[in-house]
């Protein structure tokens, strides 16, 4: 008779390794971004949103030996899911919980000048989308939050809610969601809101719902308005900005920085900052049209689908010193 089959304890946790990668979290065009910023072993790359260390791991690896990972993030709990996930491998990793924008700062606090491949993939990671409490799918009930750093004090989704006038919410809808309907859809939250406060994602995505009462949509009616409400409150375009006006001075001579954005608005500011440093001679273009994800990889990996990834490679021109 066969004997039933046990799994060992380290089964157990190769198996939920092996789930966890796969199901949690695929880091998005990584064949492309290793390809296109090529991190070479003793390299120092930063990754500016190491989320659930899904990239950062290959540039472990392909940093080894002797190569340095600093990795950022505002989200403590994503940082401590990257740390379990990276500690054993072998080079040198320097995690912070820290806005992107003070790369320079940082670099500096390790002694560094510059650094080799400066990498961002934009956005919330799949632990944060998927959390119940953190506030950031209409798809699950749960308060209405959506900060990506949990500091004390500061502005989540309710306060925008049930505290900006209509037309302040009419017009963050507008600018960071390119939602067509934002003035309705502002006023209905207020109407709402004056009989009782808006607290949880599912109620706010039903009010959205019935805003725009149409029929059948390509996308959820409430998706817009979410992006607009998470760009708010973690001023993700004005942080996009300041990293984008100083990230030349971070590189080395060669340095890539690559950056993988979500939405129009995020790849336009990209686009453009590029295109002003290749004008002025600062930075080369490697990818004149952003990379996107193939069909094989939008099929397995939903969320990739709107993902464009540019890159761009510091050049000093002869004689010249960096900036
Ligand atoms: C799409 S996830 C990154 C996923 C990661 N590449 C991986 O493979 O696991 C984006 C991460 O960036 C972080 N983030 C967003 N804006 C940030 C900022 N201004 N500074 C630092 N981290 C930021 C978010 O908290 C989130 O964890």
């Amino acid at each position: 008779m066969l004997e039933p089959w046990h799994f060992s304890d380290s089964d157990y946790i190769q198996i939920s390794v092996i789930c966890y990668l796969k199901t949690v979290h695929q880091p998005v065009l990584i064949k492309e971004v290793i390809k296109y910023l090529g991190p070479e072993p003793s390299e120092i790359v930063v990754d500016g949103t190491i989320g659930l260390g899904g990239h950062s791991q290959t540039f472990l690896e392909k940093t080894n030996p002797h190569g340095r990972l600093i990795g950022i993030d505002l989200d403590k709990e994503t940082l401590c899911k990257a740390q379990e996930r990276l500690k054993l491998l072998d080079n040198t990793l320097h995690l912070f919980c820290d806005n992107f924008v003070n790369t320079g700062a940082i670099l500096e606090g390790l002694g560094l000048k510059t650094a080799d491949v400066i990498f961002l993939d934009l956005g919330v990671s799949s632990y944060q989308l998927d959390s119940d409490i953190r506030g950031f799918s209409f798809l699950r009930d749960g308060p209405l939050d959506m900060r990506m750093s949990l500091s004390p004090g500061t502005l989540n989704a309710g306060k925008v809610v049930n505290q900006y006038s209509s037309e302040m919410l009419e017009e963050v809808f507008r600018n960071y969601g390119e939602e067509r309907l934002a003035r309705r859809i502002a006023r209905q939250i207020v109407k709402h809101r004056e009989k009782e406060p808006i607290k949880t994602t599912t109620q706010l995505a039903q009010i959205i719902k019935r805003a725009i009462f149409s029929g059948w949509q390509r996308i959820h009616p409430a998706t817009r308005v979410f992006q607009a409400l998470r760009i708010e409150v973690n001023k993700e375009l004005d942080n996009l900005k300041d990293f984008l006006a100083r990230v030349p001075e971070w590189l080395s001579a060669n340095g890539r920085v690559g950056i993988i954005s979500f939405h129009s608005l995020e790849d336009r500011l990209v686009k453009t900052a590029f295109r002003d440093y290749h004008k002025t001679g600062i930075l080369e273009i490697i990818t004149r049209k952003p990379i996107t994800p193939d069909s094989v990889e939008r099929q397995e990996n939903p969320r990739s689908r709107s993902a464009k990834f540019r890159v761009a490679v510091r050049v000093i021109p002869k004689g010249k010193d960096i900036l």
